[in-house]
């Protein structure tokens, strides 16, 4: 929209408005979802910017020019799940190069890094990137990548992200921050020196549980000129439906980030307040011991808190008495997801691994949903009796 080029809106103008015009040729008031594989071409050589679906389509130019914007970066580029998108980000390097990555990450990350891409001779070095020491230390003249996500899962610990960038930056690396967890709405990591942010959009960008997906935020052009030539060339793309989904769940973004947030305060609270629960892991507690980082780099905490219950089978016994919470893998949609990180998301990193990053059987995660807080924080309390 040209309105949209000129002036600088406001976050949920934003995410409305940019990439979701009005079609042009039916005024639709939603983008449309282009269900083709092909466009039909004018003659040799003429067509009107599209010519197969795999290269790039309608539905999901869109989407792409509106998580952009979101994330104030230059370009982004959409994947079939943020696992395709973080597979796609590492097809930047070369065998011999070394990723720096935070010890604490979504479990798939190592996974993927230990059991594939080591195999083409990537190397890797694992950190407490909250140590910023300890990120110093690992970084060598062939690292490309520091690689961060900040809360993390499932331990909500904070990196400071602009000291990282300008650590990262020092040494000619580049700081990729996966941001699933607060989405641009509550923190902007672009702004705070990123060079690239990705995103499982299957989490709270979509917000609805109902699509998985993945995109890579990128600010200098060379990283757009990878991307769409490793769109075209490998083919995880996001397929135009889903792209509509996510086109349609960022609409309500910023409502849902702001419901999110009110309701993780409060069960965030009355979590502390229960005797059963040794620990709470929340960066919107004043006693988080970040909560002061936490209030500089993000605009808000979000709803994703981790708890501590003391054993496998306390977190067992809570876990088969939630009605409203519902357990499965996830996070980020309008329902309350509860989970047991050690055996669910984290079960990959092995015993040893977990226990290297502090990640206890006992630990259970929630991501909190935007149904009534009471009727999330009563059915917690009656769970939480089972122990
Ligand atoms: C922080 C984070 N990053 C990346 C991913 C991977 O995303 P996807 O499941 O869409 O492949 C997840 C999945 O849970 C995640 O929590």
């Amino acid at each position: 929209m040209s309105a949209m080029k000129k002036k600088n809106f406001g976050f949920a103008t934003t995410a409305i408005h940019a990439g979701q015009e009005a079609d042009p040729l039916t005024g639709s008031v939603t983008v449309p979802i282009y269900a083709t594989s092909t466009y039909v071409q004018e003659e040799i050589g003429k067509n009107k910017g599209y010519e197969y679906s795999r290269v790039s389509n309608p539905t999901r130019t869109r989407l792409e020019e509106n998580l952009a914007a979101l994330e104030g970066g230059r370009t982004a580029h959409v994947f079939a799940s943020g696992m395709a998108a973080i597979n796609a980000l590492c097809t930047m390097l070369r065998s011999g190069d070394h990723i720096v990555c935070g010890h604490n990450v979504y479990g798939g990350v190592p996974r993927l890094f230990n059991q594939i891409l080591s195999n083409f001779g990537l190397q890797f070095t694992y950190v407490d990137t909250t140590n910023l020491a300890a990120v110093e230390k690992s970084i060598r003249g062939n690292t490309k990548f520091v690689f961060i996500e900040s809360p993390t899962n499932p331990l909500m610990a904070l990196t400071d992200i602009a000291a990282v960038a300008r650590l990262a930056h020092r040494r000619g690396a580049e700081l990729v921050v996966d941001n699933t967890f607060m989405s641009p709405y509550f923190q902007r990591p672009i702004s705070l020196g990123a060079d690239l942010v990705v995103h499982s959009t299957t989490k709270f960008l979509n917000g609805h549980s109902d699509g998985l997906g993945g995109v890579i935020v990128a600010t200098k052009p060379e990283h757009a000129e990878k991307f769409a030539f490793v769109q075209k060339s490998a083919g995880a793309i996001l397929s135009p439906f889903e792209c509509w989904l996510v086109l349609r769940g960022v609409k309500t973004l910023a409502v849902r980030m702001i419901q999110h947030e009110i309701n993780g305060q409060a069960v965030a609270k009355y979590l502390e307040s229960n005797s059963k629960v040794k620990e709470v892991f929340y960066p919107g507690l004043p006693d988080h011991p970040q909560h002061e980082l936490a209030k500089r780099q993000m605009s808000g905490f979000g709803s994703m808190i981790t708890f501590e219950l003391g054993s496998l089978k306390n977190a067992q016994k809570m876990l088969r008495k939630v009605r409203i919470c519902s357990l499965g893998e996830s996070l980020g949609g309008v329902e309350t997801l509860i989970s047991h990180p050690a055996t669910m998301t984290h079960a990959a990193l092995g015993e040893k691994g977990r226990k290297a990053i502090g990640l206890t059987d006992g630990m259970v995660r929630i991501s909190v949903g935007v149904e009534d807080s009471d009727d999330i924080i009563e059915d917690l309390d009656e769970a939480l009796k089972a122990i």
